[in-house]
């Protein structure tokens, strides 16, 4: 039986990685927050239905010695590194923080994959906001790095780590650059879901208002499902590689906002406002994505499309705060 191990479980992907990876025979072991394995209902949240078929191994990513302990422990196959802070606007906030626990914490498990296990294979979560302020519309594996946070620039330092321990050391380590992925397992703080989960409690006359930053700017948006499949297919190669993972459409924040408050029979004009404090200090401006090369070497393509997406995550809100009430 195959062994994976992955960081971040108890986000989006990492729920919906688990569970594809549970379907296909894996022993799945995650890697959590002591304090998670105390507020199970809470932080556990995404990951409740499977508890039972995969095992926590408690840690840090900000801890060597909690790494290395989990990775002699497990000796993985595949390992998924989706542990980051990923939230772009917070990395503003504290910069410093977001710097130490993502290059560090990729550094770390490179490391302890090299030292432990360098016949296993390697996946390490980039993003396009690497791209940041693109340079060309749509950006492919080619394309140039301008990030826009330290987010960004977190995640360029990751790539970079996971392509030197890929031409330096051997290791099978790859990258996947996805573009933004949703679902209704999103984290509130994000646009699509903040937006989704107002027009639910807009319609069911909990909020009267939705509050958001720039409604200009422009995503690639797919659905999380899909994009877990990619990771996976990843580490199924011949050899490592990096790939652009995306839906290969864009759309603004306001179209996002027209679509899903369309589904519940509401105009988004009459409750979205528009306030400075949501705003970045820096902007990445339009994203796009061109997934060629993932569709001729790994055979991914999305099935989702971004009407589909949003029906599902307004249906979800709708249904999660109706049974609130
Ligand atoms: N979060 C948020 N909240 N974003 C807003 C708001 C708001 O109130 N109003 C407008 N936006 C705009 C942001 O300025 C940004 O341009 C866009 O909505 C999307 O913001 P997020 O949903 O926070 O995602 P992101 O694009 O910054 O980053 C996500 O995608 C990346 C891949 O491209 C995250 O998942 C990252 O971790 C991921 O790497």
């Amino acid at each position: 039986m195959k062994k994976a191990f992955i960081t971040g479980i108890t986000g989006q992907d990492g729920s919906y990685l688990a569970e594809l990876l549970l379907e296909k025979g894996y022993k799945v072991y995650g890697f959590v927050r002591r304090v998670a394995l105390e507020d199970e209902q809470h932080r556990m949240s995404r990951i409740l239905h499977v508890l039972d078929d995969i095992e926590l191994i408690p840690g840090s990513m900000e801890s060597y010695p909690s790494i290395y302990k989990a990775v002699s422990s497990i000796r993985p196959d595949e390992i998924y590194h989706l542990a980051a802070q990923s939230f772009v606007s917070y990395s503003f906030q504290d910069e410093f923080s977001t710097l130490q626990s993502n290059i560090s914490g990729t550094h770390y498990l490179l490391s302890a994959v090299n030292d432990i296990v360098p016949d296993s294979r390697f996946y390490f979560a980039a993003t396009s906001e690497m791209f940041g302020k693109v340079r060309e519309v749509p950006q492919n594996e080619d394309s140039h790095f301008h990030p826009r946070s330290v987010y960004g620039i977190s995640k360029v330092a990751g790539f970079d780590l996971t392509r030197n321990y890929r031409e330096a050391y051997d290791i099978f380590a790859c990258s996947g650059i996805l573009y933004n992925h949703e679902s209704p397992r999103r984290g509130y703080e994000f646009v699509t879901r903040k937006i989704t989960s107002h027009v639910a409690m807009i319609k069911l006359g909990i909020k009267e208002k939705l509050e958001l930053g720039n409604l200009d700017a422009k995503r690639d948006w797919g659905h999380a499902k899909d994009y877990v499949d990619a990771m996976w297919r990843m580490l199924q190669q011949e050899q490592p590689d990096d790939y652009v993972i995306c839906s290969g459409e864009t759309h603004s924040v306001r179209e996002f906002c027209e679509k899903a408050f369309n589904v519940a029979g509401l105009d988004y004009r009459d409750y979205v406002i528009t306030s400075e404090k949501f705003f970045r200090p820096a902007e990445v401006d339009i994203l796009l994505g061109d997934h060629s090369k993932a569709e001729e070497m790994l055979g991914w393509k999305p099935t989702v499309s971004f009407d589909e997406l949003i029906n599902e995550m307004v249906e979800n809100d709708l249904k999660y705060y109706n049974g609130k009430k």
